[in-house]
C-alpha cells in the first residue's frame, strides 16, 4: 500500500477505463447470401489505388530482408517538392498512417493532468490517443443541426491544462468543414500553450470556397498541426502511411519521439510514387464528386434526410434504427456504418462508391423508403 486507502497496482487507472477502438468491418466478417458485397462502410477509395504507387510496390519487392530508412526523410523530401517548397522540408512528419501521426501528437503534447478538447461527432482516435496518455478529454459538441464548430465554447474551455484542440476539415462523420472565417477566429484566441491540429486527410474532396487547409497558418508560425493521410485519395489504406506538417519547433519536438524504422519500405516506395499521380487523384476526385450529385438526386427522390458533404462519404439519419437500417443495407449486399461510437448517435455514414455500388445502395434505400413513398 502507497496511502492509506490505495492498493499499489500494476494498472494505470485511465488504460482500465478505456474501451478497445471497434474500427469497420472486413467484407470477410459479414454474413450475406449475397454474391456482390460493395463496402461503402470505410471511406475507401471507390476506383481502388493509384496505379504509380502499385508500380513502385512491384518494383521494390526484392530486399524485404533489409531494414527500410531508418527516418521519414525520403518522404519529407517527396512532400517539400509536392507542397512547392511552401515550407521546410524539417516541417514535414512522415509516419505510418495519418492515424499514428494523431498518436505522436498525443504523445508529443497530452499526458495525466493535462486536457484535450474534440468536438463530437468526430473521429475517435483523437479521444482514445488522448486518453491513452492519460489526459482528460473536454468535449465541446459540434452544434446542431448542421455541425457548425462551436468556436466561443471551445474558447471558454480553454484553460491552463489544455494542451491539444483536435479540428476535422472536412470532418468524419458529418462531411462537413470549417469555413476559414471560424478557423481565424479560433487561431486569434490559442495561447501558446496550446497546438490546434487540423486533421485534413479528405481535403482533395473540399470545394468550398471558405474551405482552408493548415498550410496558410503553418506557414505563419501558428501553433496548428496538419494531419494527412494516403489512405483516403491514393488508395492506399492497405499500406499505412501518412504525414503531418507544422512549424519547425512542433516538428523538431514531435520528432524526437518518432520510432525508428516506422514507415515499411513498401508503403514508403507507395506514398512517394502517389504523390506524383496526379491523374490518379483527378480522377478519384471526379468520381467522388459526381457520385455525391448522383447520391444527393436519390436521396431527395426518396425523402432521406442526409447533410451534403466535403468528402467521399455522405452522414444520413435513417428513421428507423441504424441497427435495422445496417442490416436491411447488408441483406441488399452493401455495407454501411453506424457511427453512434463517433458522437452521431442514430446516424449512418455512407461512402460514395463507383456508379455500380451508389446504384445498389440507392436500391437497398428503396427497400425502406419507398414503401413509405407509396402508402
Ligand atoms: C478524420 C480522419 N483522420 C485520420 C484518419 C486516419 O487515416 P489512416 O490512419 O488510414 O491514415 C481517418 C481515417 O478514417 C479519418 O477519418
Amino acid at each position: 500500500m502507497t496511502d492509506q486507502n490505495k492498493p499499489v497496482s500494476l494498472f494505470k487507472d485511465y488504460l482500465e477505463v478505456a474501451e478497445p477502438y471497434k474500427g469497420g468491418k472486413t467484407i470477410d466478417e459479414i454474413k450475406t447470401n449475397k454474391s456482390k458485397i460493395y463496402k461503402l462502410s470505410s471511406n475507401e477509395n471507390p476506383i481502388g489505388a493509384s496505379p504509380k504507387a502499385v508500380e513502385a510496390i512491384k518494383n521494390h519487392l526484392e530486399n524485404l530482408h533489409i531494414y527500410p530508412d531508418r527516418t521519414d526523410k525520403r518522404l519529407r523530401s517527396a512532400l517539400y517538392n509536392f507542397y512547392e517548397e511552401a515550407i521546410d522540408e524539417s516541417q514535414f512528419i512522415g509516419a505510418s498512417s495519418g492515424s499514428e501521426i494523431i498518436d505522436h501528437i498525443a504523445r508529443a503534447f497530452a499526458g495525466v493532468g493535462c486536457e484535450v478538447i474534440v468536438s463530437n461527432p468526430c473521429f475517435k482516435p483523437y479521444d482514445m490517443f488522448s486518453s491513452w496518455c492519460g489526459s482528460k478529454v473536454v468535449d465541446v459538441p459540434l452544434l446542431a443541426p448542421n455541425f457548425q464548430l462551436d468556436v466561443d465554447n471551445i474558447i471558454a474551455a480553454i484553460n491552463d491544462k489544455t494542451r491539444i484542440i483536435f479540428l476535422t476539415s472536412p470532418n468524419n462523420p458529418t462531411g462537413t468543414h470549417i469555413p476559414k472565417g471560424d478557423i481565424d477566429r479560433l487561431l486569434a484566441k490559442i495561447p501558446e500553450h496550446v497546438v490546434v491540429v487540423l486533421d485534413e486527410v479528405y481535403y482533395h474532396f473540399a470545394d468550398a470556397e471558405d474551405y482552408v487547409s493548415a498550410m496558410p497558418y503553418v506557414k505563419e508560425g501558428y501553433n496548428v498541426i496538419g494531419v494527412n493521410s494516403f489512405s483516403k485519395t491514393y488508395g492506399l489504406a492497405a499500406m499505412r502511411i501518412g504525414y503531418g506538417y507544422t512549424t519547425k519547433k512542433l516538428a523538431d519536438y514531435i520528432h524526437t519521439i518518432c520510432k525508428p524504422f516506422l514507415i515499411d519500405a513498401l508503403s514508403l516506395e507507395a506514398g512517394i510514387a502517389a504523390l506524383g499521380d496526379k491523374a490518379f487523384v483527378e480522377l478519384t476526385v471526379k468520381t467522388v464528386k459526381e457520385g455525391r450529385k448522383y447520391l444527393y438526386g436519390e436521396m431527395d427522390r426518396l425523402g432521406v434526410k442526409y447533410w451534403k458533404s466535403q468528402a467521399n462519404f455522405i452522414l444520413i439519419k435513417p428513421e428507423i434504427s441504424p441497427e435495422s437500417f445496417e442490416s436491411i443495407m447488408l441483406q441488399e449486399g452493401v455495407m454501411v456504418r453506424p457511427v453512434g461510437n463517433f458522437g452521431a448517435p442514430g446516424c449512418i455514414r455512407v461512402s460514395v462508391g463507383t456508379q455500380e455500388a451508389n446504384e445498389a445502395f440507392v436500391a437497398a434505400l428503396e427497400k425502406v423508403y419507398l414503401p413509405k413513398l407509396t402508402t
